[in-house]
């Protein structure tokens, strides 16, 4: 046989653009002139992986360590991507002694930026502080302090094309250099950003396309294609614009179809219609060899299946999906509110400034939480409904008196129900409370929810500081009435230690995720009827020892509902990142396969977050002793 068929097969294996993609900026695909001209950018070899630190330090390179690329090879890389390479610093670098300080744009920082889109415009910027190692915020009394990079990466691949970042991916695999991808960066716990990364933000690829008529297998009807870059927002804006609806997130600029629809991804319809991990039909992805592929259930099945549950930052970069959408529906909204002080109620931050009154004032603590286990008990019909319920427990004082005392605060979603619907579906649940002597309570005129209609915003995220844990509580614990009053008591038992409890009542089965199932969503989902989310908005401080004393008291009060859920799990997007055993916790039975397609795709680890499948073998070695991203990147041990 002539050597011209293979050869030309291999040619066109290797280079050619793959034909399939969704947006123009897919088009854009790594070619062999490009690498020919720059070996740093060539593709990884999956059937033979160079192990990337066996000649070299037991760590990823890091700034200043001797394989770290030259200002030459950076220099290089840049015009590889077209000039797309940006050096970001901190933004708060602005406020620090130094020649970056600007009076100007530090008054802005600490003034505007937060009502506007500055920190989910800015390239490296997360939503919580903690993982960065806190070194240059603006809030931190920047006039003595000094201004480092701490957990921000070291360069940003400003992404507009596919080739950028399979560029990006090749040149990180052959340098041995940390590689994180950031989006939204809203992750709580760290994994969108990395000290002396390289950093892919895909935020920019902000596609969409409508697709009234689209056949996979057994479904035929409503799609979308949808870019990598779209927050909540701006998928509500093409909900107005095709009368659909979409799955999507519940704040206002978490990312679509990033680590949200990685790691599973709850929303307020998705009692009726899933999770964000059930509606795509396809992803197009840039995996660790540096290859543009199609995931679906057809093509590279195992990337689908674990992509779609199995986490972010973990199997290969989505640049774009193609997903479920569903006809327009609407959604109602009410709301209940009581709480044991005659005092102003605390601020609840996800819809400032909606209350509903009268407000019940129920000083005996008895009566009180009777009246947040009736509420726990409806939420069951809630979700058997389709609805969604958000319930807060807050623990707050009086400054008048110093008493302190409980905020209870529920707000529910329930899709295609109008007003009177509401009203007569919840008129129970009121009649249950006034019945104890929660009084007085009304039943009020049903809303239209913030962030569904007319009232979102890209506008407003901000970088917060609280620590998370979660349970996914089974929906079995409601079925016993022992168990049930166990559930109750662990869950009052985190209110009262401090922390605020928010439950998200849902219960996004595997049949209302319908076709195409089969993925990696954490089974602890499937049997749920509450996420139980514990946080911690106690300022740690930098104390190390004052952190890992705050740790343990949060996982104090864990333990309390871990044990009313044996075998159950936490949803890792809201999660404490020491929960321990997290694997199973995370991911539950999946764990195994997920870690063998882990393996399979990326045998160099390039792809690398904590708590992500695959990721024991590394630790970050903090130099703040926190369990930060500020350090670097090592093999542990
Ligand atoms: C204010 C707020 C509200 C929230 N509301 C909800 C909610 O309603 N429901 C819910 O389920 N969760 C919610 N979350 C949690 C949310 O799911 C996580 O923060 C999630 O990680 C955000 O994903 P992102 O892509 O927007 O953010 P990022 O922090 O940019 O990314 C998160 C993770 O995914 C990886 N990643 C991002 N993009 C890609 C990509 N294209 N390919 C591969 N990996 C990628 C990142 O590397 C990182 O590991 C909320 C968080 C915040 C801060
Ligand atoms: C090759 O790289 C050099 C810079 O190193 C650049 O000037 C030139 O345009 C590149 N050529 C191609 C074909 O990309
Ligand atoms: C990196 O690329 C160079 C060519 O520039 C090649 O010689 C080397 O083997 C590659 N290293 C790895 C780890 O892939
Ligand atoms: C790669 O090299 C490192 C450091 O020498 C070693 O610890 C590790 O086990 C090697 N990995 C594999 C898969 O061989
Ligand atoms: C790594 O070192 C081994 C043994 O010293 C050598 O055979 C091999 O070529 C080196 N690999 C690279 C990529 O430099
Ligand atoms: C990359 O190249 C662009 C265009 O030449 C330039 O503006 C930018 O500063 C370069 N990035 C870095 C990090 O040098
Ligand atoms: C910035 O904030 C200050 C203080 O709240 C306010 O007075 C000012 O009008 C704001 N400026 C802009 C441009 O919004
Ligand atoms: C900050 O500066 C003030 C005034 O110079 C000084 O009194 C204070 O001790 C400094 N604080 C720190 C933490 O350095
Ligand atoms: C990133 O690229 C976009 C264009 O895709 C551009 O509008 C934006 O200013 C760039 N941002 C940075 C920080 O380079
Ligand atoms: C499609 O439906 C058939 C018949 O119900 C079923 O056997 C098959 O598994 C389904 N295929 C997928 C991919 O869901
Ligand atoms: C929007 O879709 C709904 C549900 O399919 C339909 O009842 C309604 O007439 C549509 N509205 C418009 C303006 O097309
Ligand atoms: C609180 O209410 C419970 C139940 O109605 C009752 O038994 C108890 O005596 C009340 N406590 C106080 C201090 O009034
Ligand atoms: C109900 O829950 C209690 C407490 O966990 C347990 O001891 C009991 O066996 C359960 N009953 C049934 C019927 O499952």
């Amino acid at each position: 046989m002539s050597i011209f068929p293979s050869l030309f097969f291999i040619l066109l294996g290797l280079f050619s653009p793959v034909d399939c993609y969704n947006f123009p900026y897919e088009s854009v695909q790594l070619q062999d002139a490009d690498v020919a001209n720059f070996s740093a950018i060539a593709f990884g070899d999956l059937t033979k992986p160079t192990n990337l630190t066996s000649n070299r330090t037991t760590c990823r390179e890091f700034p200043g360590s001797a394989k770290w690329p030259t200002e030459n090879e950076w220099s290089r890389f840049n015009v590889s991507l077209g000039g797309a390479l940006v050096k970001p610093l901190p933004p708060g670098a602005v406020c620090y002694p130094g020649p970056n300080y600007d009076s100007a744009k530090c008054d802005f920082l600490l003034n505007n930026a937060s009502s506007t889109r500055f920190y989910v415009d800015d390239p490296v910027t997360i939503m919580t502080k903690w993982p960065q190692g806190e070194t240059c915020y603006p809030e931190t009394n920047p006039a003595n302090g000094t201004c480092t990079q701490g957990g921000f990466p070291a360069y940003v691949v400003n992404a507009s094309s596919v080739a950028q970042i399979q560029a990006a991916v090749n040149f990180a695999r052959n340098k041995s250099l940390r590689l994180v991808i950031k989006n939204t960066g809203h992750d709580f716990d760290g994994r969108s950003a990395g000290a002396g990364s390289l950093s892919v933000w895909t935020h920019f690829f902000k596609g969409f396309e409508f697709l009234p008529q689209y056949s996979q297998g057994n479904y035929t009807g409503l799609a979308a294609r949808v870019g990598a870059g779209l927050e909540t927002w701006e998928l509500y804006q093409f909900m107005d614009d095709f009368n659909i609806t979409i799955v999507t997130p519940g704040a206002g600029t978490v990312g679509g179809v990033g680590g949200w629809m990685a790691g599973g991804g709850h929303g307020v319809i998705s009692s009726s219609y899933g999770l964000g991990a059930d509606q795509p039909l396809e992803l197009q992805v840039v995996t660790a060899d540096g290859r543009f592929v199609t995931a679906s259930p057809t093509s590279h099945p195992d990337l689908f299946f674990a992509m779609r549950g199995g986490g972010g930052s973990t199997y290969g970069i989505v640049t774009s999906a193609i997903i479920k959408v569903y006809p327009r529906i609407r959604v109602t909204n009410t709301m209940l509110s009581f709480q044991t002080l005659d005092a102003p109620p605390p601020n609840i931050f996800f819809i400032p400034g909606q209350r509903p009154e009268p407000l019940a004032i129920i000083k005996n603590l008895t009566t009180f939480w009777h009246g947040v286990d009736i509420y726990f008990a409806f939420t069951k019909e809630v979700a058997a409904a389709g609805g969604a319920a958000y319930s807060l427990i807050i623990p707050f004082s009086d400054p008048k008196t110093n008493q302190s005392g409980f905020n209870f605060f529920m707000t529910v979603r329930m899709p295609n129900m109008v007003e009177d619907q509401v009203i007569h579906f919840f008129q129970p649940l009121f009649d249950s409370l006034v019945g104890i002597g929660i009084a007085p309570l009304q039943n009020p005129a049903p809303t239209s929810p913030i962030n569904w209609g007319p009232a979102r915003s890209g506008n407003g995220a901000r970088p917060g500081n609280s620590r998370f844990a979660t349970r996914l509580l089974p929906a079995k614990n409601w079925d016993n009435a022992t168990l049930f009053l166990e559930t109750t008591k662990a869950i009052r038992a985190t209110a009262e230690n401090g922390y605020t409890f928010h439950g998200v009542s849902i219960t996004p089965t595997e049949k209302v995720a319908g076709y195409p199932g089969n993925n990696a969503v954490n089974p602890a989902w499937r049997a749920t009827l509450m996420h139980a989310d514990v946080f911690d908005y106690n300022d740690y401080g930098v104390d190390v020892e004052q952190i890992k004393d705050a740790h343990e008291r949060l996982d104090g009060v864990m333990n309390g509902l871990r044990a009313v859920s044996p075998g159950a799990g936490a949803y890792l997007n809201e999660a404490d990142l020491q929960e321990p055993g997290w694997q199973q916790s995370f991911f539950g039975s999946n764990y195994e396969k997920l870690l063998k397609i882990k393996k399979a795709n990326d045998p160099w680890g390039v792809f690398w977050a904590p708590t992500t499948v695959g990721s024991e073998g590394w630790e970050v070695r903090s130099v703040d002793g926190w369990p930060s991203q500020n350090g670097r990147l090592c093999r542990v041990g």
